[in-house]
């Protein structure tokens, strides 16, 4: 005979190696918590709906109790032979409570236990997650704030297009914050859901109150179909979804730190703090956090990967494929949340070289656009002012020059509506101050975004 809790029909000893293969408490230890906040929902919900008396409730509720502070202080080994947390809690409240506790699996089974561990477990981590979020918004818009009159290119196709201020750069990626956070929030609505009471995946025999226990667990509402409850990851599935889309967008701000941080760019300088140093180039530092929460990435979206082809043609309900799942998944909200801790942190230990910036606008034929514009602005249709802008630069980088440093005399071989107001009209100032439309990058409008985030986040 077995001694496994499962080991009624068994006459044989699980073989070692399956025993290691099968088991998944070095991963799931971590639910403990959960684990055991909702056995004492089921027991009180059993008490309330007279399965057990009110008494024995009580005594396992304590003995649960006990089990979690030893737990808290790993008091109690694991090991592979009890397979996973929901054994190893079982097996803990047996020592604590004797045979009382053999009743506390009473109309439960792993599938819908495991299946509420986990929505217990990520509904507190998604919060967490939109606060470590919001901290980075807030880092994000105090270094905007900061730099609000700091220019720098804007890029297309990697190549100086137009300048903008450094703060609209910024708010992009608070814009890109907001949608992530939006995601996780819209998302908790469907991690909400209370499946226990559904038992293997048929629903029970014992009159379970599953609403009570809802209530108990404080959960939004009590999912629908049994089978749907013990086979249902949509939400892990979502959640490293989520969670890539974000880590791509914390990727993609880290390839531009890298970039700038570059002797050829110049444009920031990380702190030492927040850099390392080479073994053998003694000159070196280089924007490692950047570069690992760039490459981290690749571990996140490989998570939603595994998750996603896991999941893929399982039949309903429950299969042990599934134990698969919490890999993936914590390994997400470790990632993220120390990419995002770490972002905070690193965003007010940048410099700024707002000079460098400023002297890259002024190479690159950024005004050009604004050239067009201005031949537009006296009266010249814009297809003719481009082709006109065009010709212009064409010239320019013939003498080597920039538009601005051309001689009015010069422009005007290009179009007689050209006058010394030109200059004016293509300065920095001029093309940023110009950008009024919504969402533009002109003074007011940044300033306005950012006293708005400001606002939204708490800060003023
Ligand atoms: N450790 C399992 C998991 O994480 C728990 C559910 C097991 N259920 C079962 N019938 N074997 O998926």
């Amino acid at each position: 005979m077995s001694e496994k809790l499962w080991g009624g029909r068994f006459s044989q000893a699980t073989d070692r190696l399956v025993e290691k293969f099968n088991a998944s408490i070095d991963v799931d230890k971590r639910l403990y918590a959960s684990d055991i906040s909702g056995s004492i929902a089921h027991l009180k919900m059993m008490a309330n709906e007279s399965i057990i008396t009110q008494d024995e409730a009580d005594k396992l509720i304590e003995g649960l109790g006990r089990v979690k502070s030893k737990m808290d202080n790993n008091e109690i080994p694991f090991t592979d032979s009890l397979e996973d947390i929901h054994m190893h809690v079982e097996v803990a409240l047996g020592r604590e409570s004797g045979e009382l506790a053999k009743k506390l699996h009473t109309g439960r089974s792993r599938n819908d236990q495991v299946a509420l561990d986990i929505r217990i477990y990520l509904k507190e981590e998604t919060l967490n997650i939109i606060q470590m979020l919001t901290n980075f918004q807030k880092a994000l818009v105090t270094m905007a704030k900061k730099h609000l009159d700091v220019v720098m290119p804007g890029y297309t196709h990697m190549q100086r297009a137009q300048p903008v201020l450094f703060a609209h750069h910024l708010m992009a990626y608070y814009e890109m914050m907001s949608r992530d956070i939006q995601r996780f929030e819209d998302s908790i609505k469907r991690v909400d859901v209370m499946p226990l009471g559904t038992a293997a995946l048929a629903g029970t025999t014992y009159p379970l109150n599953r609403e009570y226990t809802r209530q108990v667990l404080d959960f939004g509402r009590v999912s629908k179909n049994s089978i749907d409850s013990v086979s249902d990851r949509d939400f892990v599935m979502e959640f490293i979804s989520h969670a890539s889309i974000c880590m791509i967008h914390l990727s993609r701000l880290s390839e531009e730190l890298i970039l700038w941080s570059s002797s050829e760019f110049s444009f920031i300088t990380i702190s030492d703090a927040f850099t390392t140093g080479s073994s053998i180039m003694p000159q070196k530092k280089n924007p490692d956090v950047a570069e690992l929460v760039r490459g981290k990435t690749g571990r996140v979206v490989g998570n939603l990967v595994a998750i996603l082809t896991t999941m893929k043609s399982l039949p309903m309900a429950y299969n042990k494929d599934m134990q698969e799942d919490k890999e993936p998944l914590f390994d997400t909200v470790d990632t993220l949340k120390i990419c995002a801790e770490i972002y905070t942190r690193m965003l007010p230990n940048i410099e700024v070289h707002a000079d460098r910036m400023k002297a890259a606008c002024k190479q690159g034929f950024l005004n050009a656009t604004d050239f067009a514009d201005y031949l537009v602005n006296r009266g010249l249709a814009f297809r003719q002012a481009h082709s006109v802008a065009g010709k212009a630069v064409g010239f320019a980088l013939g003498q080597n020059k920039e538009l601005d440093e051309l001689s009015l005399a010069e422009l005007q071989v290009f179009s007689e509506l050209i006058e010394a107001d030109i200059y004016g009209f293509i300065s920095l100032e001029q093309m940023i101050s110009r950008r009024v439309t919504y969402g533009g990058t002109s003074f007011d409008n940044v300033t306005l975004a950012v006293e708005t985030a400001e606002k939204e986040l708490g800060l003023i």
